[in-house]
């Protein structure tokens, strides 16, 4: 019984094995990245998600339909709506993402997207792993910003593998034990620590920290900083800098050094988890935008989940839809529309940070998704 199991396994991990990397293989031939500059049309694609999302997606579509109304009356840019990211849907589809919603998906060029539930253990994949994964959004981009504090943090954390790739095909033999997997390709890493340096060079940053557990995960982990390190051969006047990732989050609560970080370069599991404590340290998860970028196509999510017991308590409505706003900032700034960015930036600045006279808590006492979008829509206006 045991050594059929573990025949089983052994099996299946080849089968792992060998898509893994006919994976690598894929990336090596990559064509070129989109050049939305020179796109007569682009199709920004609006998927709500679950629990929260619908709300502040809701809040996010009026917003950009006002922003960009002169783009839109002249067809430069559609906004399209696209359904059937549920949680019900995908339950009864069985997959991370249905195939028509994948196809509307893949019709458009970017997204912003509302967070999507993920059930605990079972097999049904993350929509989010899944998305990223089939429109191979490579770089998730997360910036973290506390000016009075002089923190101006970039976040790149690898989007497609590491403990996430396998991380629903892990192997089980029953009764004894559970295996999971974690993956790191040299090309896989080679492009999100390109993007990365690029960042740096392009902004005027001269260091990147390269945040790993390479003491301990000897041949991922290890092979993720000496690519990295590559890498950073070609970008000669920005320092690469190893730090682990336990001493990192300690250095983010430690108000002396914190500050002189500027980019920060990670496997996909600890850019999770960091990210979040990074966002805290600006104001809340609800606070922060994040990008995941591919040379084909890039979505623009909010950092935070879909907060499904703010809907069971009944207090949807007092969400706070700052986080996907600032989402689309990056998406517009992404596409080109710097000065559109630059304006949704300003208004998100002006309501969240300075004048506050509209203030959401993510509860009663604090004012609604839907008023904190008109506030904001007003000062865009004015
Ligand atoms: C994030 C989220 C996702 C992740 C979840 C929703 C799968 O926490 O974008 O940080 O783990 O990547
Ligand atoms: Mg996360």
């Amino acid at each position: 019984m045991m050594t059929e199991q573990i025949e089983r396994a052994v099996a299946d991990f080849r089968a792992l094995l060998t898509e893994q990397i006919a994976r690598t293989g894929e990336m090596e031939k990559a064509p070129p990245p989109k050049d939305y500059q020179s796109m007569p049309h682009i199709r920004i694609g609006m998927v709500d998600g679950d629990g929260i999302g619908p709300i502040i997606m809701r809040e996010a579509r009026r917003v950009l339909a006002l922003l960009l109304a002169p783009h839109i009356a002249s067809g430069r840019v559609e906004l399209v709506d696209i359904e059937g990211l549920t949680i019900e849907n995908r339950l009864a589809t069985g997959k991370a993402i249905p195939d028509d919603t994948l196809a509307a998906i893949r019709s458009c060029d970017v997204l912003l997207k509302g967070p999507t539930t993920t059930p605990k253990g079972g097999s049904m994949e993350s929509a989010n792993v899944a998305m990223r994964r089939a429109l191979d959004l490579y770089a998730n981009v997360r910036p973290v910003t506390v000016p009075s504090e002089g923190i101006d943090w970039t976040f790149f954390r690898e989007n497609t593998e590491g403990e996430y790739v396998l991380g629903s095909r892990g192997i089980e033999i029953n009764g004894r034990l559970a295996m999971d997997f974690k993956v790191t390709t040299v090309a896989g890493t080679r492009r999100i620590a390109r993007a990365a340096f690029e960042y740096a060079k392009n902004n005027g940053k001269t260091s990147v920290a390269i945040v790993t557990k390479a003491n301990i995960m000897k041949k991922t982990d290890g092979s993720f900083s000496a690519i990295c390190h590559e890498v950073a051969k070609d970008y000669p006047g920005i320092t690469a800098e190893d730090w682990y990732i336990d001493i990192m989050t300690a250095n983010l609560v430690n108000e002396k050094i914190r500050s002189r970080f500027e980019v920060f370069l990670l496997p996909n599991l600890y850019g999770d988890i960091i990210t979040d404590e990074a966002a805290q340290i600006q104001g809340g998860v609800g606070t922060a935008g994040s990008a995941n970028m591919g040379d084909q196509y890039a979505m623009f999510e909010a950092i935070h989940g879909s907060a499904p017991r703010m809907i069971e308590e009944g207090i949807g409505e007092y969400a706070n839809p700052e986080s996907i706003l600032r989402a689309a900032v990056m998406l517009l700034s992404h596409i080109g529309l710097s000065a559109e960015a630059d304006r949704l930036a300003g208004a998100l600045t002006t309501c969240s940070e300075r004048e506050k006279r509209v203030v959401v808590t993510g509860d009663r006492d604090g004012a609604t998704c839907r008023e904190y979008a008109d506030y904001l829509m007003e000062t865009l206006t004015k």
